[in-house]
Order: C-alpha cells, then structure tokens, then sequence
C-alpha cells in the first residue's frame, strides 16, 4: 500500500547542496534520485491551446515554456477584460523513494510598458495537488513612469524550498500546479499600460535525497 505525504511550503534549510552524479557517468541519464518531471501542460486564458510551447531537459529537471499571447493591456481603447490574464502550469512529477529536500527555482521573462500612474503585479502560486491547501504565492509590483514609460524587459525569479516523504520504495508521482497570473490596475484614465509573460523556466534544484529502501 503506498502512502505518500508532501509538505509545503517554505522551510528556509541552508543546508550544503549535495551534488548529484548520474547513475551511469552518461551525462543526459535522468538521475533516479533526482525528482523528475515528466510531463507538462498548461491552462488558461493567458495560454490558449497552439500558444504555448514546452521543453523538457535531457535529465527531465527543468522545464522551459514559451507563451505567445500571455499579454495584458489597460487604457483608453483597451477592452477592460484585457487587464489581466492567467496561465496555470502542470508538472507532472517523479520522486524517488525517500526524503527529498528540492527547491523549486522559477524565473520568468516579460515586457513591461507602464505610464505614469498604472502598475502591473505578477502573481505566482504554487502547490501540489496532494496538498493543495499549502501554497506558496510570489508577488511581484512595477510601478509605472521613469523608465516603465519607454517599455523594459523585466525578470522574476522565485524560490520555493519543498519537502517531501515518499515511502513506497518505488518512488511515487506527484503534481506541481503554478497558477501564474499578470494584472494591471491604473489611478489615471488616460494612461496606457502593457504587461507580458514571455517565458517560464521551472527547474528542480536537488539539495538532499535520503533514500531508505531499494526499489526491486
Ligand atoms: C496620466 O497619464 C498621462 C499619459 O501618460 C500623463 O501624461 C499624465 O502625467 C498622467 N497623470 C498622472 C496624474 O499621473
């Protein structure tokens, strides 16, 4: 009978890093050890189906999506609904059998366009669906003028520590979700503002794998 328990979020551990060697010395083997992903999809009006493209690495640790239409736009001649958009993200997990100590690193890249008196937030949500009451959100506000005037790329980068008890000796899968969700809001009518999410890389950084049965 397999149980399994996941616990989130946020135990800041500066515990030392522990390096990973592949099972083999081939370099593009997927570590057993390492948590996996296996697959990913998303949803949501930010990132309609033929918008979105994912890339999963040779060691199956990171994975990277490109968005198309993941844009928002506020101002004069601006359909209000266009003010926010989301995409969720669905990474489906493998975890070897043990405790696991990973940190889930985020980064995302965008365009922001933003006059004076509009701000553009981008919201990052994290949990499992094993547990999906413990989340973890990222917020990150830019406010409008200065340089924002002329449009900039920005980046986010997110780090989620994450913990996790697997005692099927097998290993078991798990569900990453990041709802991920751009919004602008303005205190002067005739500003313009444009918000996008260009891309997202989601990796898992292993810290510590402590596995205490074999799989057969
Ligand atoms: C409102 O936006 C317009 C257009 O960018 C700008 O010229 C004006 O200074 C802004 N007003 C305020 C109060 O921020």
């Amino acid at each position: 009978m397999k149980s399994i328990a996941f616990i989130l979020p946020a135990l800041a551990v500066a515990s030392p890093v522990a390096q990973i060697v592949g099972p083999d010395g081939w370099a593009n083997a997927p570590d057993p050890k390492q948590i996996q992903i296996s697959s990913a999809k998303s949803s949501g009006n930010g990132c309609p189906q033929g918008t979105v493209s994912s890339t999963i690495s040779p060691d199956k640790t990171v994975v990277t999506f490109g968005f198309d239409r993941f844009q928002t736009y506020i101002g004069p001649g601006y359909d209000p609904t266009a003010k926010t958009k989301n995409c969720q993200l669905h990474l489906d997990l493998k975890y070897p059998s043990g405790f696991q100590f990973a940190v889930v690193e985020a980064t995302y890249h965008g365009y922001a366009l933003l006059e004076k008196g509009v701000t553009g937030t981008f919201f990052s949500t994290y949990y499992f669906s094993q547990d999906a009451q413990a989340t973890t959100t990222t917020q990150t506000s830019i406010q409008g003028g200065g340089i924002w005037e002329q449009g900039q790329v920005y980046t986010k980068a997110d780090r989620i520590p994450t913990a996790s008890y697997i005692w099927s000796p097998c290993g078991a899968n798990g569900i990453l979700n990041v709802n991920n969700r751009i919004a602008l809001t303005s205190s002067n009518r005739t500003a313009i503002g444009e918000i996008t999410d260009d891309d997202a890389t989601i990796a898992f950084t292993q810290q510590l794998n402590i596995g205490w049965r074999n799989c057969k």
